[in-house]
């Protein structure tokens, strides 16, 4: 079964052809950032604008590299939350337009799902594991119990993970997206530049939930307070130390979370799953199998977002025409 995957939740423009939810035939990611790095940080506005313009063409561009025809096509899946409105609007509508057009099944699919299931692209992962779903917009540290259920142990209680990398990279000018720049300069940084605080939360009710406006704040104004005086203020040793002390703040909650629960894979997704310090501060946990999507499956893509589909689809279940979009994650529960 071949489905056509569209994703256009932030700011690519993304559209594959993955089949049997496994074989990916076509991955075309198109990326709007030159557009944003001006502003250093993704203008909704122009955001939807750039996904009306790319979305045929991208749509287009998948199915060539597939070698396949829309014929050829069984199902349409877009994404439909969580994600800026105006964004998601335009891949839900072009998917559900040219699904019923074309008389196919259609699926909308959560995006943070479909960050779950990139690692499932290229290896079979058992369920149940500890999933850790990181992004520009959300942290979640989860049990995941199924493709579609999922059981929320901690989350942030402000900022997300990537939200925190792109808030310091744009207070120090370093550049845009700030993950990406801030994971570049840290390899010629020194982590000992700076202590910063990672937070921990007494409340057992809060064991797994994560912070980052603190680091955030402690970074951008009260640098001082917590630089070493032998490090010169290099954006090296700044990033170096800002990263890890992000990473660390995953990572205690994670190691916490595979003590609790005795769930020893790990399998991580989102844009922060890119990052070069997470995955080698998790690498010397071997107690753990840490499974990571490639660089290209750890953004936003299409791919991702058929695999899932594919999984509603075998299972018979498709979504109404009156699906909607929705900014917010839904349907993830937290564990009480
Ligand atoms: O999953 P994603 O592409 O979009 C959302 O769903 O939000 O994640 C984007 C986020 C951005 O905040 C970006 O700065 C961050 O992922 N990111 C990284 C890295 N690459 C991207 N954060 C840390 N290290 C990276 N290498
Ligand atoms: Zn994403």
């Amino acid at each position: 079964m071949k489905v056509l995957g569209i994703e256009s939740s932030c700011d690519e423009t993304a559209a594959s052809v993955v089949e049997d939810g496994k074989t990916i035939l076509s991955n075309v990611v198109a990326t709007q950032i030159p557009f944003h790095t001006k502003y250093q940080g993704v203008v909704p506005e122009l955001a939807s604008r750039k996904h009306i313009e790319w979305i045929q063409p991208v749509v287009q561009q998948a199915l060539e590299e597939a070698h396949l025809t829309l014929d050829e096509i069984d199902a349409i899946a877009a994404t439909n939350r969580p994600g800026l409105m105006g964004s998601l609007l335009v891949g839900l509508t072009y998917g559900k337009t040219l699904a019923w057009a074309t008389g196919k099944p259609f699926i909308a699919v959560n995006h943070m799902l479909g960050h779950c299931y990139a690692a499932h692209l290229l290896e079979d992962i058992q369920y149940p594991y500890l999933g850790l779903l990181v992004s520009g917009g959300h942290s979640i540290i989860c049990i995941v119990k199924n493709f579609d259920d999922i059981e929320v142990l901690g989350t942030t209680i402000d900022d997300a993970a990537g939200e925190a990398f792109d808030k310091v990279a744009k207070f120090y000018g370093f550049g845009y997206p700030g993950g990406v720049v801030i994971d570049k300069l840290a390899k010629n940084g020194s982590v000992n530049a700076a202590q910063f605080p990672v937070p921990r939360f007494h409340d057992p009710k809060h064991r797994y939930d994560v912070s980052y406006s603190g680091l955030k704040t402690a970074v951008i104004n009260q640098i001082d307070q917590f630089w070493n005086p032998e490090y010169e203020k290099t954006p090296e040793n700044i990033a170096a130390s800002f990263q890890e002390a992000a990473v660390k703040t995953l990572v205690s909650r994670l190691l916490l979370a595979v003590e609790d629960t005795g769930l020893k894979t790990v399998v991580a997704g989102g844009g922060v799953a890119a990052n070069s310090r997470l995955r080698a501060m998790l690498a010397e946990h071997s107690e753990i199998h840490c499974i990571f999507p490639p660089l290209k499956l750890c953004g936003d893509n299409g791919a991702m977002i058929a695999g899932v589909a594919y999984q509603f689809l075998k299972r018979g279940e498709t979504s109404p025409w009156s699906v909607g979009a929705s900014a917010r994650i839904e349907g993830f529960r937290r564990k009480r």
